[in-house]
């Protein structure tokens, strides 16, 4: 059986969780593939808003599994709160939702190499959400982590001490001001390690193995962005995980050959958290109104999103990467009421007009060229038909399908699980 795979193709925060929560009721399991508690995917339906940062969109489903995969990274004092607000729903936690070993643990003192990171670079800081990313990820990829089957060895405390007094020194070596009590911080974060010990460990590349053997249907589900990919993404301003449709592969252990559909999401216009560079960033009131129509805070940190037009060049580049099959746009909502769209069709790039993103988008290096649509007036957070949709909203997808050359196949006109039109 295949496995599909649903990534964002932006700087994150595109319905991501919405979307996977809508596709959910197709698959028997709903697997986390990298990133950790910096993400925050919003569902919402029954009235309810949850926003989950390490558990899979799918956990509110009866049909599916929900897989944490290795190539994540888990705080377990934000695991245990995520499992907190899941309590009164009734889901069966340790029947529903597995960890893989080989998931990596964030430590306290991760987090707080994070914020000391982050103090010594000044005005050039990344804009982490500070929940430790980059330094669990630097401590995996120099073979130094702490991973979750370790906490079933009778030795592992030995080596968290090990680990978190090395990161003490580093802390100091900073030599910023980071206030902190590490006893607090370890009684909480052993006391979380406690309750995940509760859950179902497996090994994931062998569940799935022979997940995909029973024919099961499996959806592998992305955080952030493609923009935010490590390699891909516009470095060092990234996250410190591969995004982009490979990192399906090295963080669940599915060969490549195994997945077929490859679902990209991206907003009718753009946003992005935290510093970086953002050629098609509105300073004005049109990007103030996207802001504030399109509630754009961080579901994770509540810090307010930058807005700006749809850029092309960024999401060819996306689906290039990605190899992308079909392709949602969400928030189309949003623009309801712009009498003109803007859509960034090229850069000028030294002298020169080009269709491809350069090595250096910063705004001294790239100019965005547009192309004007008509916007349309109508609400459509109440449309449930793609018959239903204005001819300039039409118009405008037929525009970026020619562009992009992949279908779009969902259209997202509002937050609900309902508010959703298949085409
Ligand atoms: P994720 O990180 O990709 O899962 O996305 P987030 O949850 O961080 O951010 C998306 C935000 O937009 C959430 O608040 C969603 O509830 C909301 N949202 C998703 N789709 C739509 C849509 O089509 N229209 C509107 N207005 N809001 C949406
Ligand atoms: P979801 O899954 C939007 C951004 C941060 C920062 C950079 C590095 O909800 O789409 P990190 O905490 O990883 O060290 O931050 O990446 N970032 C996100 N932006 N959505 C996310 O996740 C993000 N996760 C990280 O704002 O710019
Ligand atoms: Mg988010």
């Amino acid at each position: 059986m295949a496995v599909d795979l649903l990534l964002g193709l932006q700087w994150g925060d595109e319905g991501k969780g919405k979307i996977v929560d809508v596709l959910t009721k197709n698959y028997d399991i709903i697997a986390r593939f990298q990133g950790g508690p910096n993400a925050g995917h919003t569902l919402e339906f029954d009235g309810i808003k949850h926003v989950l940062h390490t558990i899979p969109s799918g956990i509110f489903h009866e049909n599916a599994i929900n897989l944490v995969g290795n190539g994540v990274v888990i705080d377990p004092v934000i695991f245990k709160k995520e499992l907190d607000n899941l309590e009164k729903f009734n889901i069966d936690i340790p029947k529903k939702l597995f960890i893989s070993r080989k998931a990596h643990l964030i430590l306290p003192t991760h987090r707080l190499l994070d914020a000391a990171s982050e103090a010594s670079k000044g005005k050039a800081k990344i804009g982490s959400t500070l929940k430790g990313i980059g330094p669990t990820y630097m401590d995996k990829t120099g073979r130094n982590g702490i991973r979750v089957g370790d906490t079933e060895m009778p030795n592992w405390k030995e080596k968290y001490r090990n680990l978190a007094d090395k990161h003490e020194a580093m802390i100091a070596f900073y030599n910023v001001d980071i206030q902190y009590n590490l006893k607090e911080l370890e009684n909480e974060f052993f006391k979380a390690i406690d309750v995940l010990k509760k859950l179902t460990f497996i090994d994931s590349e062998e569940f799935l193995e022979q997940a995909q053997r029973n024919g099961k249907t499996i959806l592998a589900e992305g955080a952030q962005g493609s923009l935010l990919d490590i390699d891909f993404g516009t470095y060092p301003y990234v996250t410190s995980s591969n995004t982009t449709a490979a990192g399906a592969c090295t963080g669940l252990g599915i060969a490549p050959n195994k997945i077929k559909e490859v679902y990209g999401i991206f907003k009718a216009y753009t946003t992005r958290v935290g510093s970086g560079p953002f050629p098609t960033e509105l300073f004005d009131e049109d990007g103030a109104t996207m802001g504030r129509v399109g509630n754009e805070f961080g579901a994770t940190t509540g810090r307010p999103r930058r807005c700006g037009w749809l850029d092309l060049v960024a999401l060819k580049y996306a689906v290039q990467v990605n190899g992308v099959t079909q392709l949602m746009m969400m928030k189309g909502d949003v623009l309801s009421g712009f009498k003109t769209l803007k859509v960034c069709t090229a850069y000028k790039y030294k002298g020169e007009t080009i269709t491809h993103l350069p090595y250096n988008i910063e705004e001294q290096n790239v100019t965005p060229i547009y192309t004007d649509m008509a916007g349309w007036k109508e609400d459509l957070t109440k449309m449930t038909s793609d018959s239903e949709l204005p001819k300039a909203l039409n118009d405008y997808i037929a525009f970026l399908e020619k562009e992009l050359e992949v279908p779009i196949k969902i259209v997202s006109v509002g937050p609900d699980r309902k508010q959703t039109i298949h085409r």
